[in-house]
């Protein structure tokens, strides 16, 4: 029997997505690198505040991918070798490589905040080329990630248990760390994905916890994301 493409499309639309764990957490991390490296490649390297203000964020940025895939190791790694041994080894090794590389850049870091004069400016440039070749790693294995490690996951696992997975490893961190997601991960989803998470908490969470995540994430929106926002959660 022959399906021409545009049936496929229909069978394609009835077919309710996969729970998709990674989906929203590497949207925040692929903004806070993208907004990260322009940053730094902006960066008035003789302006010594700034310097350190953006060295700052750097650290920042380093600490969050330190944390995220300590996370993605602990939980989601784990359940892919119960019941799929050995499909997450290339990630886990991007992962050990990215540990290498966490501390070379704090090590630039570093050295950057401690030049004087005109080195400063040649480990500035050190220091964007660096992150740069850092982020586009990143890209390339967020995109593995999210095609072939979820194909593993919806293979052997069950939405149900995805989202209780999902929901451990959100539990294990910290209020702080919690804050620093909520400002990169809320603002870089699309409206709808945005109200529907927001709608979620408010749901689960208090109200003082609800109220500090639109603190930190409403500042950011544009006028008319925040319209939409507000229409879609009735807030004043
Ligand atoms: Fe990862």
């Amino acid at each position: 029997m022959k399906i021409d493409a545009r049936e496929l499309g229909q069978v394609a639309a009835v077919q309710p997505p996969r729970f998709d764990m990674y989906g929203a957490i590497h949207k925040a991390i692929r903004a806070f690198m993208a907004d990260t490296l322009v940053a730094v490649g902006r960066m008035d390297a003789d302006d010594a505040p700034e310097t350190a203000r953006t060295a700052d964020r750097v650290m920042q940025l380093l600490d969050f991918c330190s944390s995220h895939l300590a996370h993605e190791n602990g939980f989601v790694h784990a359940a892919i070798e119960a019941r799929a041994p050995g499909a997450s080894a290339a990630i886990a090794h991007d992962h050990e490589e990215h540990v290498h590389e966490i501390g070379q850049l704090a090590a630039a870091v570093a050295a950057l905040g401690g030049a004087q004069g005109p080195q400063r400016h040649a480990l500035a440039q050190a220091l964007y080329r660096q992150l740069a070749q850092f982020v586009a790693a990143n890209f390339q294995h967020m995109q593995v990630e999210e095609t072939a490690h979820n194909a593993v996951l919806w293979t052997h696992y069950t939405d149900e248990e995805l989202v209780r997975i999902h929901d451990a490893l959100v539990a294990s961190i910290p209020p702080e760390e919690m804050m620093v997601t909520a400002r990169w991960l809320v603002p870089f989803l699309a409206p709808a994905e945005r109200a529907g998470l927001l709608a979620d908490i408010r749901a689960k969470a208090p109200a003082p916890a609800f109220e500090a995540l639109l603190a930190v994430s409403r500042p950011h929106l544009t006028q008319a994301e925040d319209t939409k926002l507000a229409r879609a959660l009735s807030l004043p």
